[in-house]
C-alpha cells in the first residue's frame, strides 16, 4: 500500500469548519435571544459551501464533481454489501458523493429559505424589504427552513454513520483521511495542486474566515441589519404616553387586536382592579389611536402570531401576557424570574425586552441578565 495525498489543506479545513458553523447554527436555531448569531452562523457556513461547490469544478483530482461516483448502479452495489469489505474508494465513493450533493445543496436551500424567514418575519437582513411586502403568513418561510435543515441533518447523520461503518466495519482510513489528507493506495494516485489551486484555497479559507468575522463584528452589517425602526409614541399620541404609561411601561399598541383595546378602553374603571379611567375626550383620542395601530395594521410578525393565537378564544383577551402566543414563548421562564425584585411582574417587559417601548421587540434586544440573575 502507498500512502497518497488525496484531500488538500483546504478541503479539510473547510470541513471543520462546517462540521462547527452547522453545529453551531443548529444549536443556536431555538433561542430567540441568540437569533443573530445564529445568522451569522448559517451564513458563513453557506460561504463554506459556496466556495467548496466552486472547488468541485475548479479544483484538483478526486475534489472535482467530474471525480464523484454518482453512477446509481454503484451506489446500490456499495449500499447492498456496505458491511463486507470490498475494495476501497480512493476519492468519494458513491454514497457518500450523493450525500455530499445533496448536503450542498439542501445546505444553501436552508440557509436561503432561513434568510427569507429573517427578512419577511423578523424585518432584518437582506430580505428585509419583503417584510412589508408579504404579510398574510410569515410563518411558512420559517416552516420551511426547519423542515430543511431536518433533511439537512439527516443527511448529515446518514454520512457520519456511514463514515464510521466505512472505518469499523470495512476498516477504510476516510476518516483519518479527512485529517491528514492521505490515504492508502494500491498503486501511486498524484493529486498535485496547481498554483491556482493553491491560491484557490487560501481565498477561500481567508474569504470565510473573514466574512465570519464581519458579520459577527459589524451589527448593521446587510445580512443582519434591523429595519425595524424605534416609534416615538410621545409624538404619535401624546395621551398615550401621558395616561397610559403613568402605571406600566406603554405596551406597543400592534401588541393587541382591535377588539381587545376596545373592550379594554370601555371598561377603564375596572382595569386589572385598578381605575385608569380617563374624561371622554381623552379616552376616545386614545382609542382611536389604539384601533389605528392595532395588530391587524401591522406587519410585525408578533402581531400576526398574537393574532392567530387569538383567533380560537371564546373570551377577549385584554392582556399580552395572557395570549396563548406570549405563554408559549415565555414558558422556560421561571415564575420566580417575574415575581423577583428587578422583574416584579410578568406585564413589565421593559426588564427584558429594553427598547420595547420604542415598538422595538427584535431578538437582540432581549436582556437576559434579569433572569439569569434569579436563577
Ligand atoms: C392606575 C394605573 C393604570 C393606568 C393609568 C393604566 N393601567 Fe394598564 N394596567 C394597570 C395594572 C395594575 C395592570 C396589571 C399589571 C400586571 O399584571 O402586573 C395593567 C395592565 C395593563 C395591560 C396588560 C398587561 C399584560 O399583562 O399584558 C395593558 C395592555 C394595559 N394595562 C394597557 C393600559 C392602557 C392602554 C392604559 C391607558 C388607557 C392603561 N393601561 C392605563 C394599571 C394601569
Ligand atoms: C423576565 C424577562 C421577560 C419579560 C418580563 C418579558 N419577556 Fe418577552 N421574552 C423574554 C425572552 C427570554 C424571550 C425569548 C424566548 C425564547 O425564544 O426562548 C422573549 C420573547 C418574547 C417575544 C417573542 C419575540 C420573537 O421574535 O418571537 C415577544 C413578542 C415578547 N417576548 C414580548 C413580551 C412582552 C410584550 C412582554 C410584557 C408584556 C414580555 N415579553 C415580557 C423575556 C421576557
Amino acid at each position: 500500500m502507498i500512502k497518497s495525498y488525496i484531500w488538500p489543506l483546504g478541503n479539510r479545513i473547510s470541513h471543520v469548519l462546517m462540521i462547527l458553523l452547522f453545529a453551531a447554527s443548529y444549536l443556536s436555531g431555538d433561542e430567540d435571544e441568540l437569533l443573530s448569531f445564529h445568522a451569522v452562523f448559517g451564513i458563513s457556513l453557506g460561504v463554506l459551501i459556496i466556495f467548496r461547490i466552486l472547488w468541485g469544478v475548479v479544483g484538483p483530482k478526486y475534489s472535482k464533481f467530474s471525480d464523484f461516483d454518482f453512477s446509481i448502479k454503484n451506489l446500490v452495489v456499495y449500499l447492498s454489501s456496505v458491511f463486507a469489505k470490498t475494495k476501497a474508494h480512493i476519492g468519494h465513493n458513491p454514497a457518500s458523493s450523493w450525500a455530499i450533493i445533496a448536503m450542498f445543496i439542501i445546505g444553501l436551500l436552508s440557509i436561503l429559505s432561513g434568510l427569507l424567514a429573517y427578512g419577511v418575519g423578523e424585518n432584518h437582513g437582506v430580505f428585509a424589504f419583503l417584510h412589508s411586502i408579504y404579510f398574510k403568513d410569515t410563518e411558512v418561510f420559517e416552516e420551511l427552513h426547519e423542515l430543511l435543515v431536518n433533511v439537512f441533518l439527516a443527511i448529515i447523520i446518514a454520512h457520519i454513520a456511514g463514515s464510521l461503518i466505512e472505518k469499523f466495519v470495512r476498516g477504510g482510513d476516510s476518516i483519518k483521511s479527512m485529517v491528514t489528507g492521505y490515504k492508502n493506495t494500491e498503486t501511486a494516485v498524484d493529486t498535485k495542486t496547481s498554483l491556482f489551486g493553491k491560491i484557490f484555497q487560501i481565498i477561500w479559507i481567508l474569504v470565510a474566515v473573514a466574512s465570519f468575522v464581519y458579520l459577527l463584528g459589524i451589527k448593521d452589517n446587510i445580512f443582519i441589519k434591523s429595519e425595524n425602526k424605534a416609534v416615538d409614541y410621545e409624538a404619535m399620541n401624546v395621551d398615550f404616553v401621558n395616561e397610559c404609561a403613568s402605571c406600566h411601561i406603554a405596551y406597543p399598541p400592534y401588541l393587541l387586536p382591535k377588539k381587545s383595546w376596545s373592550v379594554m378602553m370601555n371598561n377603564l374603571t375596572n382595569h386589572f382592579g385598578d381605575d385608569a379611567s380617563l374624561d371622554e375626550k381623552t379616552r376616545l383620542s386614545i382609542s382611536t389611536f389604539l384601533q389605528k395601530e392595532a395588530s391587524e395594521n401591522s406587519t410585525s410578525e408578533v402581531a400576526l402570531k398574537i393574532q392567530k393565537s387569538l383567533n380560537n378564544q371564546n373570551q377577549t383577551i385584554i392582556a399580552i401576557t395572557k395570549t396563548p402566543f406570549w405563554k408559549a414563548k415565555h414558558k422556560d421562564i421561571d415564575s420566580k424570574v417575574f415575581l423577583s425584585n428587578k422583574v416584579k411582574s410578568r406585564a413589565n417587559c421593559q426588564a427584558c425586552h429594553i427598547d420595547i417601548e420604542k415598538g422595538l421587540l427584535d431578538s437582540e434586544l432581549i436582556d437576559t441578565k434579569n433572569i439569569k440573575a434569579v436563577l
